[in-house]
């Protein structure tokens, strides 16, 4: 599928797929959502209410590589390890990556980011001491991991255009593959997707969203 460059409102590019009208991050700002859904409400919550050191985290859709950098960087200035395995059926090429701009924005090193997307699939790839990161190239549905991750970065494309992707079945096997206390954000507020979350088990949180966002869900495994 034909994908574009497209400016966000925080001046970050995201990726836009004109066959879908669909964006890859929201198009009022793709560092403000990820910082907002995925560190704040996501990492920083569970380091909250966890006394733990280490982090076992899965992405469910890698993508351009966004929220694995900014979950790196924030290693950078903290004393926590991230274990963070990131699963995609569609990886980018290169010269796709090579045009965002997050390093510049975030004043960040480019060669770390670029290592993130020529790192190997399935295999563990140090990025640095303290974030060890798992490319994983397979489709959502084959994941069938069980009790392996303290959190969950759900971060698929929209229910609007992949209905198939929020459904009990998913959230299911996202329930199985958390440890207990995991926990799964998501930018999205959708009461279908809300609904299916509980019907397999999560208490669901909603919670403010980003900007331009009124709200976002977390779902906790009790
Ligand atoms: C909304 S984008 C977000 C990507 C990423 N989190 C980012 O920040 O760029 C969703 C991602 O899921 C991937 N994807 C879509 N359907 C998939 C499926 N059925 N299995 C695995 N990956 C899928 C897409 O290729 C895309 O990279």
């Amino acid at each position: 599928m034909k994908r574009t460059l497209f400016k966000t409102g925080d001046g970050s590019y995201t990726l836009h797929i004109p066959e879908w009208d669909e964006q890859y991050h929201s198009k009022h700002g793709a560092i403000a959502e990820a910082l907002h859904v995925f560190i704040k409400e996501g990492l920083y919550h569970w380091f909250s209410e966890n006394l733990a050191t280490t982090v076992s985290m899965l992405e469910i859709g890698f993508g351009t590589g966004l929220n694995a950098f900014l979950t790196y960087l924030e290693t950078e200035k903290n004393s926590f390890t991230v274990h963070y395995t990131g699963v995609e059926a569609y990886p980018l090429e290169l010269a796709e990556v090579e045009k965002l701009n997050y390093p510049s924005l975030l004043n960040a090193s480019e060669e770390i980011f670029l290592q993130m997307h020529r790192a190997p699939w399935e295999e563990i790839y140090g990025i640095s001491e303290k974030f060890h990161l798992k490319k994983q190239r397979q489709f959502f549905s084959e994941i069938s991991s069980e009790n392996c991750f303290n959190l969950i970065y759900f971060d698929a494309f929209g229910i609007r255009v992949q209905p198939e992707l929020w459904t009990e079945e998913i959230f299911g096997k996202m329930y199985t593959a958390l440890k207990p206390n995991g926990v799964l954000v998501t930018y999205a507020a959708n009461g279908n997707a809300r609904r299916a979350m509980q019907a397999v088990g999560f208490k669901v949180e909603r919670l403010p969203g980003p900007p331009g966002k009124k709200e976002m869900l977390r779902a906790t495994k009790k």
